[in-house]
């Protein structure tokens, strides 16, 4: 039996637990200290430190991020602070804790913990999980396998990121009822279907508790749709599968710089208000007019 740490960073609270990875069992009490206000790495850091020393722990750690994590650097933060951007976490955690950190997307985590231990025991193929709540987290899981940082939380529609019209926030924000919350979502599934064609939906985050209300509303035409079953344990478990898999292996250097995401706008400052729309319009006339000026000289 493998016992490794899991930790889950989440918008209110940051838990962990210690993980059989064998079963996918938690071992342990979880641990949930509140998340600190605004989630600035050095706080974030401090109760890492603290979780970790409560547990007495000094094997592997996993820890899950709500953002891009490419080779331990945190590369977005659509809803942390800002100053995760094109931080090396891995490198923080690790000091503040004397323990081998490994950092992965908290959906990731969740999907590969699903996949395996949840809802898609057992099923071949593609496995999508999808988290709603703040934001939308993705994970894509092909036979076992990871791809991570699939981010289908950003993907555009309706003029928006998808995250900020069909996440739980979103419906919470328009004060919509369940059955518009889904036709959304239904939407938005309908999409990633015709591009994935999962064998398997999972629909996990804060909505997972509350299935019988959007269940029977959300039809897709070909995969199959269910709830996340690990709910509040998923990422937990997922960090310390992650950390398991890759304790020994050597970590891969980075091939790029680490620069941050464009996501970090908001989507709808991307997409321009009317205003702003014709101000660029006006300036993008404005260098029409000077050009054939200079070309003249
Ligand atoms: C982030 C994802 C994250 C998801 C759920 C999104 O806004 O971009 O990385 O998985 O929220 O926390």
């Amino acid at each position: 039996m493998s016992v490794i740490l899991g930790i889950d960073i989440g918008g209110s609270g940051i838990k962990g637990a210690p993980v059989d990875t064998a079963t996918g069992k938690l071992v342990g009490e979880r641990w949930r200290i509140p998340t600190p206000e605004g989630a600035k790495p050095a706080d974030v850091t401090r109760v890492i430190k603290q979780l970790v020393a409560h547990f007495q722990h000094a094997g592997p750690v996993g820890i899950t991020f709500p953002g891009i994590v490419q080779h331990g650097v945190t590369l977005s933060a659509a809803n942390v602070d800002k100053g995760w951007i094109g931080l090396d976490a891995d490198k923080l955690f690790t000091e503040a804790t004397g323990c081998d950190v490994y950092l992965l997307n908290d959906a990731d985590a969740a999907g590969l913990a699903e996949a395996k231990f949840g809802a898609g025991a057992g099923v071949r193929g593609t496995v999508m999980m999808l988290t709603f709540g703040t934001g939308i987290g993705s994970a894509l899981i092909h036979e076992g396998v990871l791809v991570p940082n699939t981010e289908l939380g950003h993907l555009w529609l309706r003029d928006k990121h998808a995250e900020s019209w069909a996440s739980d926030r979103a419906r919470e924000n328009d004060d919509l009822n369940w059955k518009q919350w889904s036709r959304r979502a239904t939407t938005y599934l309908q999409h990633l279907e015709l591009l994935f064609s999962p064998d398997l939906f999972i629909i996990g985050g804060g909505i997972s508790k509350k299935a019988d209300k959007w269940r029977d509303l959300i039809t897709l035409d070909r995969s199959p749709l269910v709830p996340a079953a690990l709910l509040n344990d998923a990422g937990i478990v997922g960090a310390a599968m992650f950390a398991e898999a890759q304790a020994g292996v050597e970590k891969p250097a980075r091939t790029s710089p680490a620069k941050p995401q464009h996501v970090e706008k908001s989507a709808t400052k991307k997409a321009g208000t009317k205003a702003t729309v014709k101000k660029a319009a006006a300036k993008k006339a404005t260098v029409k007019k000077v050009a054939p000026k200079k070309a003249s000289k």
